[in-house]
């Protein structure tokens, strides 16, 4: 029997550990995005520190495309994959319930598919208890019912989150938070400016070679589109229960308004980051959660699409097993928002948060 002398692997926290170390000597990438500058107020990196840059740097990947010392320099440095890596497994040791999140790691994509399929059959199901009265979708499901599955259904991921984002808190060592954190950090999202590849003429996310704001254009139609269909369904709440006006509502309505362009959005946006997804390279990101990765963004793909069918078959016979289908979609990406890649949004706004807290970053280190 041979001795096998190879040393052993690095975790992915001791990996993005000896390539940022490595980048911080170096310092050529300062430019590109909010990571660099932030790594510059250590010499040494606690792994809580690690987990706060992993989840500011947007994998726009071009400090990999910019490096000398990529693969096959003996240092093999790849940062956007290194960052993933660690981003990915701090998202899943921060959610809660663990047990629930390690169910979700090892069989996240089928779980969804599973969901969406019960839930529909469930939702069908329900439809056909139908109240006598009602007019428009509340003919298949009582506006009732709809509110008492609902309104669970989003409050728990909310508090499950809350946890999580406390846990990273003190992780990463946040400090107090203050309005003006709050600002820059909403600024930055407004903009997804660590997109921009640091120059303004975009990243080079699905080719090295080339530059371009694809990526960003069709993240913050997805993301808009999201709000806007969020803010759609808010207003239809406060114009049930307050100003007691009932559904369904005319085409000249803010439900209307704000939900049908944030759909058309949200269905634009989702395609676009699909494709881009397809065309880019999974070794520079977290390669193993590329397949549950692209499930979420056809899922958001999906509420958004089947929200815009239902809509355009009002009146018809397929209403009933669309706005099945429909709220199926919309509950399962509720329900799974802690433990899918939709968690993002929340970690990544902390991140931003924390770091508009710090000082502003030094060029010589600690
Ligand atoms: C706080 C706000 C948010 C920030 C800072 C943020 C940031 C990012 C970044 C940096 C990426 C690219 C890197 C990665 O794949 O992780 C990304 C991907 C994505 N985001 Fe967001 N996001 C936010 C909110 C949202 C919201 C609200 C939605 C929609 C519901 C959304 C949908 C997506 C989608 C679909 C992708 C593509 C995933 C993929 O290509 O694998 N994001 N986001
Ligand atoms: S990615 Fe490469 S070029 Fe950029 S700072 Fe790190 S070592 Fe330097
Ligand atoms: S991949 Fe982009 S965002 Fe991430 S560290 Fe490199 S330059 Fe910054």
């Amino acid at each position: 029997m041979s001795l096998d002398l190879s040393p052993p692997a690095l975790t992915a926290t001791e990996e993005a550990r000896r390539q940022i170390e490595i980048c911080n000597a170096c310092r050529y990438c300062e430019g590109f995005c909010s990571v660099f500058p932030a790594m510059t107020r250590t010499k040494t990196f606690a792994d809580g520190d690690l987990t706060q840059l992993a989840n500011l740097c947007h994998n726009c990947r071009g400090c990999y495309y910019a490096c000398q010392y990529t693969d096959p320099h003996e240092f093999a440095l790849n940062i956007p994959a290194a960052l993933a890596e660690v981003r990915a497994e701090s998202w899943e040791r921060l959610a809660r319930p663990q047990s629930l999140a390690r169910l979700f790691q090892t069989h996240g994509v089928a779980m969804a598919a599973l969901l969406v399929a019960m839930l529909a059959g469930f939702f069908w199901a329900l439809s056909a208890l139908r109240p006598e009265t009602g007019e428009g979708f509340y003919a298949h499901l009582a506006h009732g019912t709809m509110v008492a599955i609902f309104t669970p259904a989003f409050l728990l991921p909310l508090a499950l989150i809350a946890l999580s984002l406390r846990a990273y808190w003190r992780e990463i060592g946040g400090g107090a938070v203050r309005p003006s954190h709050l600002l820059r950090a909403f600024d930055q999202v407004a903009r997804m400016k660590n997109l921009s590849g640091g120059h303004g003429e975009g990243c080079n996310f699905e080719n090295g070679d080339r530059y371009s704001d694809r990526r960003r254009v069709f993240h913050q139609l997805t993301m808009h589109g999201f709000l806007l269909c969020f803010a759609s369904t808010a207003s239809g709440t406060v114009m049930h229960y307050v100003l007691g006006w009932q559904a369904p509502y005319p085409l000249i309505s803010l439900p209307k308004v704000l939900g049908v362009p944030g759909g058309v959005m949200m269905v634009a946006g989702t395609v676009g980051l699909a494709r881009l997804k397809l065309r880019a390279d999974p070794a520079l990101g977290a390669a193993r959660v590329w397949g549950g990765e692209m499930a979420f963004v056809l899922l958001l793909g999906a509420v958004a699409l089947t929200g815009l069918a239902l809509y355009a078959a009002t009146g018809t016979g397929a209403v009933g097993p669309l706005l099945a289908v429909h709220l199926a979609t919309v509950m399962v990406l509720f329900l799974l928002i802690p433990f899918s890649k939709m968690v993002h949004g929340f970690f990544r706004l902390a991140a931003l948060v924390a770091e508009a807290g710090r000082p502003a970053p030094n060029s010589g280190g600690e």
